[in-house]
């Protein structure tokens, strides 16, 4: 985000403006979604968006190159897309999102970009030995969580980074499993804009990790 436009966010209606018109500017829709989900029998979290200064500070731990595939865990409206797309990071996202009704509008706008991809249905039935790099922001409940570590673990042939933010970080999960390093972490919690102010974006912090699972490490190849 520019400087002079950080500088004007006073409030949280002010960043999600922000963000609003960063959308527009990249996707010609907004993506902002405050709707409450309709699959929270199959584990799933509301669709909320990442705003793009926390997308901004954890992609930093992204080293993504023209093999890179990335999979955005849960993608709602494509705010991850979309932000991968305006940075020119080389290699491919895909989105994946249970919701049709959400998918259809990530599906919609992401069309002419050959380096995007929407898939509609649940991370747990993709082929998951393509990607390297996996971002979550509070997709599911915990056993949804257990089941994707899973997967990744028996999928992957090559190493792959995981950011994951979370209310609760969601640590334990990851922890002490063989070939899973943890390579950083923090919080968010508020915005500081280009003058320090800080500006509440969040009711509770939101712990993010990055994890690298090595499958050499693990055992698994
Ligand atoms: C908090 S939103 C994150 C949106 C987006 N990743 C971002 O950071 O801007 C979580 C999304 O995960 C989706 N989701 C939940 N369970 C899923 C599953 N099993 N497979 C795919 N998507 C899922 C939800 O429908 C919701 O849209």
């Amino acid at each position: 985000m520019a400087q002079q436009a950080e500088a004007q966010i006073r409030t949280e209606a002010d960043l999600i403006a922000a963000d609003d018109a960063i959308d527009r500017g990249v996707c010609g829709i907004s993506l902002a979604c405050r709707e409450t989900t309709r699959f929270r029998v199959q584990g799933a979290h509301d669709p909320t968006p990442t705003p793009y200064f926390v997308l901004e500070r954890l992609f930093a731990h992204f080293s993504f190159d023209a093999g890179s595939h990335l999979l955005d865990v849960g993608c709602s409206t494509g705010r991850v897309l979309a932000h991968f797309l305006r940075a020119g990071y080389p290699g491919h996202a895909t989105g994946v999102e249970l919701d049709p009704e959400l998918a259809e509008v990530a599906r919609a706008w992401t069309v002419p970009h050959a380096n995007l991809q929407v898939i509609q249905g649940s991370v747990l039935d993709l082929d998951l030995s393509g990607f390297t790099d996996y971002y979550l922001f509070n997709p599911f409940d915990s056993n949804v969580l257990s089941k994707l570590i899973h997967a990744i673990e028996e999928q992957s042939a090559h190493p792959v980074t995981v950011v994951h933010m979370s209310d609760n970080g969601e640590v334990w999960w990851y922890l002490g499993r063989p070939g899973w390093s943890e390579v950083a972490s923090g919080t968010f919690q508020d915005f500081k804009n280009g003058r320090g102010y800080p500006v509440r974006i969040y009711d509770d912090p939101q712990h993010w990790t990055v994890w690298r699972f090595d499958p050499v490490q693990a055992g698994t190849i």
